[in-house]
């Protein structure tokens, strides 16, 4: 999977913000705290900054769900991120992501945070934004 197949998958997604771009994407990969895993139909992007982990997106096709990929890609994501010295993965996600919030979770992130109106839609509405971190 490369930088394009990545902003095809994002277009896919069903989120409501604003789909990242090819060179958006390119340009993240090419960064040295850039972390990438994928699965087929799946990936996570994120990022390791010393102690700090980061989720930027995990994105699986709506037809392959519920197939334990995301979570797999987070505990991979994790696992390096903790292998690298890092103590605290955190992501922000939307409010209203439903799906996000139950996956998160499930797999112990708490809410630690919330930026009000943060997400523009592409619908001209807005979202909070909840800020969440796991210890790993
Ligand atoms: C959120 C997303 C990445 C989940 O991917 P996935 O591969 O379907 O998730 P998994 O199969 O690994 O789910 C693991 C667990 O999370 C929870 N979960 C995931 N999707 C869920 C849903 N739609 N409803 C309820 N619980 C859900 C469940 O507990 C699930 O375990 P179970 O299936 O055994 O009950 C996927 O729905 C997606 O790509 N959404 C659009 C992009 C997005 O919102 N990304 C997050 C941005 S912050």
């Amino acid at each position: 999977m490369n930088h394009n197949d990545m902003a095809n998958l994002h277009l896919k997604s069903g989120l409501m913000t604003r789909s990242w771009t090819a060179s958006e994407y390119k340009k993240l990969l090419e960064s040295e705290t850039t972390r990438f895993f994928c699965v087929e139909n799946g990936f996570l992007i994120g990022r390791i900054i010393g102690e700090e982990a980061e989720i930027l997106n995990v994105i699986v096709h709506p037809n392959f769900r519920r197939l334990g990929k995301a979570k797999y890609l987070i505990c991979k994501f994790e696992k390096q991120a903790k292998n690298a010295g890092s103590a605290k993965c955190f992501l922000e996600v939307a409010e209203s992501n439903n799906p996000a919030n139950k996956l998160y979770s499930n797999l112990g992130y708490v809410m630690v945070g919330r930026r009000e109106s943060y997400y523009d839609f592409v619908d001209g509405s807005k979202d909070n934004a909840s800020i969440l971190s796991k210890e790993i």
